[in-house]
């Protein structure tokens, strides 16, 4: 997979894609990261990539032109061009694998109070990370892509991820380590036991228990 990201800040990035399972992924080439400053695309003598709203109002909003430019000069035909944005759709774990099948997703990274209208009619797909709004996208890009990228063949152990809370629209079950008793608190028996039949049970049920009580708008999907 590739995934293009632009931002006109790519330092931003910096130490969330160069360590631990991200990182792993692009040494092993399972994914090739680019990050791509579309300031470099402007066309204005002043390198400008925003202006302010017309009809006025507060904040800089985002030129079409530098964007437009930048998404062409990359887009293929198996490109899939994704705007973070806090008005998309909201984004999670089923989203996570449908964009793990991709081969190429672009995704834009907006600023400051806005961006053009016109820079939505070039996007396949307007994504949210949640109901809250973040300076830019960056954040959200950088947890798209890290959601996404440990989904691909060979990044993580696939039981690893078969095992992840919101598959079957379940939270995760309750984990333990060493030592057996902390501080008075002690692992349950049955995972002691050995027997993988009453674990998995053990397990399903406390999965249950857990979201009915943490998540019930799981449980109604
Ligand atoms: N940009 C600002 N806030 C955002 C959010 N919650 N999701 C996606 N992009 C954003």
């Amino acid at each position: 997979m590739r995934i293009d990201i632009l931002t006109l800040f790519p330092n931003m990035f910096k130490g969330v894609f160069e360590e631990s399972i991200i990182k792993r992924a692009i040494d092993l080439n399972k994914v090739e990261i680019n990050l791509i400053n579309f300031r470099e695309f402007t066309k204005d003598a002043h390198n400008k990539v925003d202006d302010t709203p017309y009809g006025g109002g507060a904040g800089m909003v985002l030129m079409p032109q530098p964007i437009f430019d930048c998404v062409k000069s990359l887009r293929n035909d198996s490109s899939k061009v994704i705007l973070l944005t806090p008005d998309g759709g909201l984004f999670n774990q089923e989203k996570a694998y449908s964009l793990a099948k991709e081969k190429h997703l672009i995704l834009i990274c907006g600023h400051y109070e806005g961006f053009d209208e016109r820079i939505r009619s070039i996007c396949d797909m307007e994504i949210s990370i949640g109901d809250y709004v973040l300076t830019g996208g960056e954040i959200p890009a950088m947890a798209i892509a890290d959601s996404v990228v440990r989904l691909l063949p060979g990044v993580i152990n696939e039981d690893s991820s078969n095992n992840d809370s919101f598959n079957h629209n379940l939270l995760d079950y309750p984990t333990y380590t060493k030592p057996r008793v902390y501080e008075g608190m002690e692992v349950p028996e049955v995972l002691l036991s050995g027997d993988h039949k009453k674990i998995a049970e053990y397990r399903k049920n406390e999965s249950i228990k857990r979201t009915k009580k943490r998540r019930p708008d799981l449980l109604k999907k």
